[in-house]
């Protein structure tokens, strides 16, 4: 696989072979986690980490990673370098393509992390945008598959917000094949360029990509049930009126009745307490923390193949 010095601004930027790779690599980092702490893979290679907002598992996880496959990060939040005193990404691209391996980057505006890419020479990671979140969607493909043990064929019910995370998930199940039913109230669907390239990507994997203002319609015969904030970072401003049209998509044990018996449910984190009742996210069928574990494994298999396969 190429992808050694390539940038990830989306799940739209590899191939379904690509991604494939990318999990079976995050499994074998799993499975062996003691023998790429003893081969340092990243050895004399360093990460800078953009944050222009706030993070747990990102953060922690790109940290971790490039400690034990033997690189080093660093942490560049929005307080700590110039970009966040005005600097421009431009002049912040051709300075850190001087200095470091790789940059990951957490940004507002998906327009700004596209800008790194432009003017960088060194691989770009998009650690979470306004429009996209790969880095979520391959440890959640991880953790679906191990607890249902394939990808193809499988339904995926997304209630609530036509966000970055939806979005991302659209794309990486277009790609590999799995059914996605979004239901989110009228005028919160995902934007209509991300809708149409993944029905673009599911026509050669037979996946079917249905957006609907119907939560049971969408979550009747799943075998995963996803949601997220309703509220994403940087929407402060619109939580009143965000949580009045969000009322009829809240995840309950009702709505979940209509899936599979043996349906899981996947959340991103973090969870605020509206979108998914306690009920469901503490019952059998969550695996949250699972899916937030991946984060370390499948963060380790990108940076591995972008900064050295
Ligand atoms: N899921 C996720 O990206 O979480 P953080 O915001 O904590 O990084
Ligand atoms: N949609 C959320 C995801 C957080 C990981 C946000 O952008 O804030």
């Amino acid at each position: 696989m190429k992808l050694k010095g390539r940038s990830l601004l989306s799940l739209k930027d590899i191939s379904a072979e690509e991604i494939r790779y990318l999990l079976e690599q995050s499994k074998r980092l799993k499975a062996d986690f003691k023998a790429y702490k003893r081969d340092k893979p990243l050895s004399g290679l360093t990460l800078g980490m953009i944050f222009q907002k706030r993070s747990t598992r990102t953060r922690v996880s790109s940290e971790v990673a490039m400690y034990f496959l033997g690189g080093h990060a660093l942490f560049l939040g929005a307080s700590d370098i110039q970009l966040g005193a005005g600097e421009t990404i431009k002049d912040t691209a051709r300075v850190l393509s001087r200095m470091v391996d790789g940059v990951l980057a957490r940004v507002f505006a998906h327009e700004d992390v596209e800008e790194l890419v432009k003017y960088s020479t060194i691989p770009i990671i998009n650690a979470l945008s306004d429009k996209y979140h790969p880095l979520q969607i391959l440890a959640d493909l991880l953790t679906i598959e191990e607890h249902k043990n394939r990808l193809a064929g499988l339904k995926l019910a997304w209630i609530g917000d036509g966000n970055n995370v939806c979005n991302s998930l659209l794309i990486g199940c277009a790609k590999m094949g799995m059914h996605m039913s979004v239901a989110t109230p009228k005028g919160y669907e995902p934007p209509s360029d991300v809708v149409g390239l993944s029905k673009q990507f599911a026509e050669d994997t037979d996946a079917k990509i249905i957006i609907t203002n119907d939560a049971i319609a969408a979550v009747t015969d799943a075998d995963i049930v996803v949601t997220d904030t309703f509220i994403s970072m940087g929407e402060e401003e619109e939580e009143q009126k965000k949580l009045a049209a969000f009322k009829g998509y809240v995840v309950t044990e009702e709505l979940c009745s209509n899936a599979k018996t043996d349906y899981i449910f996947l959340h991103c984190l973090p969870y605020k307490k509206v979108e998914v009742t306690e009920k469901v996210f503490e019952s059998e069928h969550s695996v949250v923390f699972d899916e937030a574990e991946n984060r370390l494994h499948t963060v380790m298999a990108v940076l591995k193949a972008f900064m050295t396969d």
